[in-house]
């Protein structure tokens, strides 16, 4: 929870400034991809501006998952000025949670106006054949602590902000009509938001399923909630990497989610390459 509202919002406008730096004049580009577990070959794919560690910039922080690189990369994909988040911020990684969205509030503080969050996730719907990916429709966060608890910071937004559209329906539809050309199986789903780090418990599944649930993960809903707070339209995209606990043949295993989000990088890339050049 934020402390010291002027301190966090300094910060935010510290970092902004010294990425805004790093731009050297070029303007601040409007999109932001977030490379989930499968999307980093993407970064190597656009031509870069500069790449920065997130070590090196101001009061962000280290990401330490597996399979996340941790640089923000500035650059143009399919014809537009992107940012790309290569590696997120967890909440099990130990941060407080206005640290997991800090690069948020900093890159919706210096422009950025559409956001492209992208995970790996377990397939609660038994129809599910990983790896197959889901467009989120919408999410369930009510057992967790929210992002925006804490003083409101009315820079960023409203003390109680709407949340009947949190993922943009037309960056749906254009995401379904990019996977329809490129003859990928995208379909739309409830993606529940656990905190993690442990893998849920089959009880826990059956109870999203009966919840409305489609699929279920440790990232993605702090981002989403956080930037629908600062009005950045937002898009949803989870890659069904395993079926959840208690469906799956077999204990669950990051090397399975990390194998077959492997699998499906192009796939995944070749989505979100065509949904750039289309926005
Ligand atoms: N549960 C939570 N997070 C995940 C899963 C899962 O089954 N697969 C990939 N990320």
């Amino acid at each position: 929870m934020i402390e010291d509202k002027e301190k966090y919002l300094a910060s935010v406008k510290h970092a902004g400034d010294y990425i805004k730096g790093l731009l050297g004049g070029r303007k601040v580009p409007e999109i932001c991809i977030v490379l989930g577990s499968g999307l980093g070959p993407l970064a190597n794919t656009c031509e870069e501006y500069f790449s920065v560690p997130y070590s090196d910039i101001p009061d962000f922080p280290k990401s330490t998952a597996p399979g996340h690189a941790g640089k923000l990369i500035a650059g143009s994909l399919s014809g537009k000025d992107v940012f790309m988040m290569n590696g997120r911020f967890h909440y099990y990684e130990g941060y407080p949670i206005e640290t997991v969205v800090f690069y948020i509030r900093v890159l919706g503080m210096i422009g950025v106006k559409t956001l492209i969050l992208t995970n790996a996730a377990g397939g609660i719907k038994s129809d599910m054949v990983p790896p197959e990916f889901i467009a989120i429709e919408d999410h369930l966060t009510f057992f967790i602590e929210s992002v925006l608890r804490g003083p409101n910071i009315e820079e960023f937004g409203t003390r109680f902000p709407d949340q009947s559209a949190v993922y943009d329906k037309e960056l749906i539809a254009l995401l379904e009509d990019c996977a329809k050309g490129l003859g990928i199986k995208v379909s739309r789903g409830i993606y529940a938001y656990m905190k993690g780090p442990q893998y849920e418990t089959p009880a826990e599944i059956r109870a999203l399923r009966t919840l409305g649930a489609d699929c279920v993960g440790m990232s993605t809903v702090p981002e989403a909630v956080c930037a629908s707070h600062m009005g950045i339209r937002v898009l949803g995209m989870s890659c069904i990497t395993n079926m959840a606990a208690g469906i799956n043949k077999g204990p669950l295993s990051e090397k399975e989610v990390l194998d077959t989000a492997a699998a499906a990088s192009e796939q995944s890339c070749a989505l979100i390459k065509e949904l750039i050049g289309r926005l």
